[in-house]
Formats: structure tokens, C-alpha cells, sequence
């Protein structure tokens, strides 16, 4: 049975903490929320509840997990050394949507890291996952809270519909604040590596450390550094299609294919922006509303609900326009819709 507990996302009680935070320490399975996306939590140094935390998400093993920890003081024991850039990255974004990988110590389970000689860690802002790390005084291992390869957990909801009966409480704060999961950077090699996009984007790690690169495209689904980067992740059930490129060319593409789709008596999800609504409406599909395009922090506040949204339509396609809006959070949408996509890209000329 999943318990789930109701708490005040910016003011906790005391008593719902320490019941999540003590529950861990048992080594139970705990969803909580942080700023990104929710999270289901264990005790990071518990090998066998490691591997049930696996078993409850059907997550490969070969897909290691981010440990969370309450202060940068903390991540000392996990890990080999704190080299200057991770300090200072550390000092400039933590508590916050920044994920570091290091070289790990021995303390750091395999299981943890799915044999790899690095650990992702991260210090997390929000008030409720920085309460129940507080009091729990051990490291976590917090994967997103949903079932593999499904879209993240951004809502106790969510946590529910993934993984009912598979962990042991949700602690239900309400929505996340930022919607998609932290920026990841591998500092464990010779050159500062972007793994995955998120809220701090680029240009902000580059006020830090400049030298910081984007993975090479070409990697992707070669070797696999981060799983995160596997091409079909955070999947609705219903194929999804993204159209890219110029509004114009992509809305009158989407409209005609939508037309011979429904024509094949396909029933038919549109996920629009608010902008593309009317011209899409009209096509005969069903609408799923994600906000306005000229707001790409709503954008990802709301994604990956409206991708569970475009499910419960169950449609046989989902066909989406790809955000273009320059925004710090644009290269982290465009990464995770293609994802969904599984690399279904129609792009347009620009
Ligand atoms: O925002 C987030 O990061 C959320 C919240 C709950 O903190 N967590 C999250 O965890 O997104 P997960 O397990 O869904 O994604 C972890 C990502 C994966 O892409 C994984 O491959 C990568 O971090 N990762 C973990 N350990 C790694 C390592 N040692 N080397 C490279 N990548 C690693
Ligand atoms: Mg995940």
C-alpha cells in the first residue's frame, strides 16, 4: 500500500518530515517533491533497497541514480575530491537544478552508479526535499517518479498513476516549480561535459566554468554516459510526432497531415501552444492546451502533465509543434519533446 502525506510545499510541518525522513532511514521508497520534477527517494549506502527501488521503477540497472544530499559539506564522503570547478559551481547553483558528476568514493555503492567509477550528486532548493534530507542526515538516491521511460512526475498525481502500490508513501507538496529535471554536467573528465539540459543552461555554466561543452550530438545512443540521453524517454503511451522549425511552415505541415490522419479515421491529439490553438481546432483533433509559446518557464512547468493529458485522450498519435522561443529553458524542452518523439522530427526549412 502507498501512504501519501499532504504538506505545505513552502512551509512543511515538522512531523510529515520527520515520518518521510525516518521511513528512508528504514530504507523504504519515498516520492517527495523537489524543484524540478518529484523523485523517489532511498537510502543511497542501503544496497538491497537500492535494487527494490530499481524493481519498483523497472528501471534498467545499467542506469545509474543522482544522490541527494542537504549541503555541499555532505557530498565530501561520496565522492574522490571536490575539484575547484565543482566547488565553484557548487557555491553559484546549489541549492538548486544543478546535477555534478565526480569521480566517486568507496563508500558509494555500485548499485548506486550502475558500476561506473562516478556519482551524479546534487543539492536540492526545495523546502520539502531539503526538510526531509535535513532530517533524515543520510544521502538519497532519487530517481524521477515514474515508471521507465514514462514523462517524469511533476505532481503527487503523477507519483500516483506511475506507482501506486510500488513505494512506500508520497509526500504530496502540489505542482513542481521548474518541470523539467536538472541540468546534468560530468566534471569527472578531462573536459567540463554538458550531459543533459535544464534550467541552468549554458550560458550560466559558462559564467563559472567557460570551458564548459555540449556531449557531441553524434554520441548520442552510442556509448551511454547518461542514460537520460537514451533517444526514447519521458514517452507518452500514443506515438508522439514533433514538427520543427518556422511557425508558419510548420503549423500549414501539421494541418495537412492531421487532415489525412483523420481522414484514416486515426483519432488524433493535438499537443498547441496557445498561439496555435484556433488554427489547429479546426482540423477536427482533439486539443491539448500547453501554454503560451512566449513563455517557456510555463512551457515546462505544464509539459510533461500535458503529456499524461494527451494519454488520457487515448488518441492513436500525438502530434506536437516544437518550441523555438530563445529562452534559457528552450534547449532543455527541445531535449526532452524529442525525446517523447523518440526521435519522430518532421523538420521544416527555416
Ligand atoms: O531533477 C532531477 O535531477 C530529478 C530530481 C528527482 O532530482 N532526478 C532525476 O533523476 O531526473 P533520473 O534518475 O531520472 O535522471 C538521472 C540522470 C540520468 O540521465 C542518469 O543517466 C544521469 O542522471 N546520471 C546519474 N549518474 C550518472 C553518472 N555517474 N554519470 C553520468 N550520468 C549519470
Ligand atoms: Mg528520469
Amino acid at each position: 500500500m502507498t501512504e501519501v502525506l499532504r504538506v505545505d510545499p513552502d512551509n512543511p510541518d515538522p512531523e510529515s518530515i520527520a515520518r518521510a525522513a525516518e521511513a528512508l532511514r528504514r530504507g523504504e521508497l519515498v516520492a517527495f517533491p523537489t524543484e524540478t520534477v518529484y523523485g523517489v527517494g532511498v537510502h543511497a549506502l542501503d544496497r538491497a533497497a537500492v535494487r527494490r527501488l530499481f524493481e519498483a521503477k523497472q528501471r534498467p540497472s545499467t542506469d545509474p541514480l543522482i544522490v541527494h544530499v542537504a549541503s555541499i559539506d555532505a557530498v565530501t564522503p561520496l565522492v574522490d575530491a571536490m575539484p575547484p570547478a565543482a566547488r565553484a559551481l557548487a557555491e553559484r547553483f546549489w541549492p538548486g537544478p544543478l546535477t555534478i558528476v565526480l569521480p566517486k568514493s568507496d563508500r558509494v555503492p555500485d548499485e548506486v552508479t550502475a558500476g561506473l567509477p562516478t556519482v551524479a550528486v546534487r543539492v536540492p532548493s526545495h523546502a520539502v526535499a531539503h526538510g526531509i534530507l535535513e532530517a533524515a542526515r543520510i544521502p538519497i538516491a532519487a530517481p524521477s517518479a515514474n515508471l521507465f521511460s514514462r514523462p517524469s512526475a511533476t505532481q503527487a498525481s503523477h507519483v500516483l498513476e506511475d506507482l501506486n502500490g510500488r513505494v512506500d508513501l508520497i509526500v504530496d507538496g502540489g505542482s513542481t516549480d521548474v518541470g523539467v529535471e536538472s541540468t546534468v554536467i560530468d566534471l569527472s573528465g578531462s573536459i567540463p561535459t554538458l550531459l543533459r539540459p535544464g534550467a541552468i543552461d549554458l550560458d550560466a555554466l559558462r559564467t563559472v566554468v567557460p570551458n564548459v561543452a555540449r556531449r557531441d550530438a553524434s554520441a548520442v545512443d552510442a556509448a551511454m554516459p547518461s542514460p537520460g540521453m537514451l533517444s526514447k524517454h519521458y514517452s507518452p503511451r500514443a506515438p508522439l510526432t514533433m514538427y520543427d522549425g518556422e511557425r508558419a511552415a510548420a503549423l500549414a505541415r501539421m494541418v495537412h497531415d492531421i487532415r489525412a490522419l483523420i481522414e484514416r479515421h486515426q483519432l488524433i491529439t493535438v499537443l498547441v501552444f496557445a498561439e496555435d490553438a484556433a488554427d489547429l481546432r479546426r482540423t477536427g483533433a482533439r486539443i491539448v492546451e500547453l501554454g503560451s509559446e512566449r513563455e517557456p518557464a510555463d512551457i515546462a512547468a505544464r509539459l510533461y502533465a500535458a503529456l499524461r493529458e494527451c494519454d488520457h485522450t487515448a488518441p492513436d498519435a500525438i502530434v506536437a509543434r516544437m518550441l523555438t522561443t530563445p529562452h534559457p529553458l528552450t534547449p532543455a524542452i527541445r531535449d526532452r519533446l524529442r525525446r517523447a518523439a523518440a526521435g519522430r522530427v518532421v523538420a521544416l526549412g527555416t
